[in-house]
């Protein structure tokens, strides 16, 4: 047998011992009142555990009410959203997947109608909010809130609420833990300079802006059990550099500078590594409205290699990951440890059990299903939960 790593090879992140490497990615579901988490989370969820995920992430969870995209987000500002949570991670469990949480918080993209419903700025008789919190007084786009330029009192309160959240994401099971640091939501919008024009100490040098998710990393991972993973989610670049010519292509910041590159996502990743961080989850865009991106199949997975390779920490590949070879290949290759999936895990729920068959590797089974299988398979087994 040889000892390449491949989809179907178990991977161990502290004590979380992944039986593969597919993962479904976050997924908003703007299905809540007031953050709680419902029937629809436990069977949208729960039907991605029956089909086989090794971790089935939430969507973004929000750390604080205002810190939410629209009213209907997920929520962990409670310690009332904590009980059903709790019956979502023990399913998950039986199911033998783990569970994880990623922890958000929407900055200058809170306070918006729901994709379906427009996705623009509500107002207060729509059920918007005022106080819509970002580094610095700048709107991603005119369709969005005009944000407050935070205080640094008001940097401490969101800071002790992801220290919260994470106590309550321990209360209701969770394995993982992911600081979502990625498309132009508020940690984000602190690292690139297009959104963070802050004279502070959480403004300006690529150290003062990496600074808040740095604290809040440390923070987190005392908080967090020792035997549980911490990812971060970032994204690798705000593509307004030409990744052919380096130069600017889609308009510099307010400063004239590239906005947030893959060198310093790379820089970044290695202080994440240094402080725990287990594993860097890389997307991409989301802080730069009129950014041109150039999408099509695994168009992230070379940023997730980059950063695997020069900062030395695992990685998650995520976008346009459709297909059981192409995963395979990720993995194989050496570009990611992890592979995220989103749009393609809501087509096909089951997707790990059929691309086990693609691919002619073990997986178990739930013993419901076992006589829809190829021969006898491994039946599930349950995670304590
Ligand atoms: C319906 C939907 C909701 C999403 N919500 C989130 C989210 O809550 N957090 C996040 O980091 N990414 C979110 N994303 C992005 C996905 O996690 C993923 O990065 C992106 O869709 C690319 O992967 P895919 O090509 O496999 O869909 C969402 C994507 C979709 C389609």
């Amino acid at each position: 047998m040889s000892n390449v790593p491949h989809l179907f090879a178990p991977l161990l992140l502290r004590g979380v011992n992944l039986p593969h490497r597919i993962v479904v990615s976050s997924m908003c579901q703007y299905s809540s009142e007031d953050g709680f988490a419902s029937d629809w989370h436990l069977v949208h969820l729960g039907s991605r555990a029956v089909g086989g995920a090794a971790l089935v992430m939430t969507e973004a969870t929000a750390v604080t009410p205002e810190g939410r995209i629209s009213p209907q987000d997920l929520g962990i500002y409670k310690d009332a959203h904590v009980d059903k949570l709790r019956s979502i991670t023990d399913f998950l469990h039986q199911q033998g997947s783990y569970a994880g949480m990623q922890l958000a918080h929407a900055g200058r993209k809170s306070s918006t109608a729901r994709p379906w419903e427009g996705g623009k700025a509500l107002s207060a008789a729509a059920g918007g909010w005022k106080d819509v919190l970002a580094p610095s007084a700048l709107a991603f786009s005119a369709d969005y809130p005009h944000p407050v330029e935070l205080d640094l009192k008001g940097i401490q309160r969101i800071k002790d609420s992801f220290v919260t959240a994470t106590e309550r994401a321990l209360a209701a099971g969770f394995d993982v833990i992911e600081l979502h640091a990625a498309h132009g939501y508020l940690l984000h919008e602190f690292l690139s300079p297009i959104s963070n024009l802050r004279t502070d100490r959480y403004g300006g040098t690529f150290e003062n802006r990496v600074c808040l998710l740095l604290e809040i990393a440390k923070q987190v991972r005392k908080t967090w059990p020792e035997e549980r993973a911490l990812f971060v989610r970032i994204s690798a670049t705000d593509w307004i550099e030409d990744p052919t010519t380096g130069k600017a292509a889609n308009g510099t910041s307010a400063g004239g500078e590239l906005g947030w590159t893959v060198e310093q996502s790379i820089k970044l990743a290695t202080k994440l590594r240094e402080v725990g961080v287990d594993l860097i989850d890389v997307s991409s865009g989301g802080n730069l409205a009129t950014a041109r991106i150039p999408t099509g199949p695994g168009y992230q997975t070379h940023f997730a290699e980059r950063i695997r390779r020069e900062a030395n920490i695992a990685t998650g590949a995520v976008g346009m990951i459709t297909d059981p070879v192409q995963a395979d290949h990720i993995v194989r290759s050496g570009q990611a440890d992890l592979v995220f999936m989103a749009r393609e895990m809501l087509r096909d729920p089951y997707f790990p059990l059929t691309a086990a068959r693609a691919l002619k590797q073990e997986i178990a089974w739930p013993v419901q299903y076992t006589r829809a299988a190829d021969g006898k398979p491994p039946v599930r087994k349950q995670l304590p939960s």
